[in-house]
């Protein structure tokens, strides 16, 4: 597959307001120093199989990717309890590195602090091979989020949706219990009753009202009352879409 040049409107002002240069798929990682594959997940398997062959060897590849059967159908691999990022590691033929797939975009624009700042986020990264887990942590210092090292890939699924770390926007003190309170036999159902409730929302229902749900049910906040309303909300449209 073989994309042609983007030019939709929306494309160039993304292109105008960033710097980012659109591209051809078939070069989109040739000589590059790192990868970043942010698509959805269900799209991943249709990537052209010869997408990494100009990728340097020492260059991380970083999955951002999060599993919703109800958007991407079902994943037979993953159904029968195969990583996520495992899975698109296996799709891409190269190891990648799970890294801001649990923070939402509004947050990775607007939240981003300098270092020692009290409310910097922390987000996990994981995978296996520690050179490139530490090009992925020091980009993120640069972007102005602290990083935990998460382990190996196979414990991504600590911060897949459905857990604790699953965008709270937690502090680097705050990160390490939500990663260890997560539960894999109860991930996949809080996931799909979460997208069913997304699926509802009114469109005035804000990124950071979102946060502030998931900050309350990682057990955060629970004394913040903009926490309660945001989720009082979230539950009566829950109700509604019942
Ligand atoms: N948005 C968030 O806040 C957020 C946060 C954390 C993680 N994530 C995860 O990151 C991934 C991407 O999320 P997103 O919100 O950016 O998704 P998105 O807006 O639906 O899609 C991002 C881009 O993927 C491209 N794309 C789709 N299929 C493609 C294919 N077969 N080949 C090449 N490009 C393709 C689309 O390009 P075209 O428009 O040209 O088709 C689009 O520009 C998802 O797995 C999501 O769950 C998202």
């Amino acid at each position: 597959m073989d994309r042609e040049l983007p030019r939709s409107k929306t494309l160039s002002q993304i292109a105008r307001s960033t710097g980012a240069i659109p591209t051809r798929i078939s070069e989109i990682a040739k000589g590059v120093d790192l990868l970043v594959v942010a698509i959805p997940m269900k799209s991943v398997a249709a990537l052209p199989k010869d997408l990494l062959s100009g990728l340097p060897a020492t260059s991380p590849v970083i999955d951002t990717a999060n599993y919703y059967p109800l958007r991407d159908g079902k994943i037979l691999e993953i159904e029968g309890g195969m990583i996520e990022s495992e899975w698109v590691s296996h799709m891409l033929g190269r190891p990648v590195i799970k890294a801001f797939n649990n923070i939402v975009a509004d947050s990775l624009v607007h939240r981003s602090f300098p270092k020692g700042e009290k409310n910097r986020i922390a987000l996990p990264v994981s995978g296996n091979d520690a050179r490139s887990k530490q090009i992925v942590i020091d980009l993120l210092d640069k972007m102005g989020f602290d990083a935990v090292d998460a382990g190996p890939l196979s414990e991504s699924w600590r911060y897949q949706p459905g857990t604790p770390a699953y965008c709270p926007d937690p502090t680097i003190r705050q990160l390490p219990l939500l990663l260890r309170k997560a539960k894999r036999d109860k991930a996949s159902g809080n996931r799909d009753q979460a997208a069913k409730i997304m699926a509802k929302l009114p469109p005035d229902f804000s990124p950071q009202e979102l946060v502030r749900v998931a900050r309350l049910s990682a057990g955060l906040d629970t004394f913040k009352p903009r926490s309660w309303i945001a989720a009082l909300r979230l539950g009566y449209t829950a109700l509604r879409a019942a």
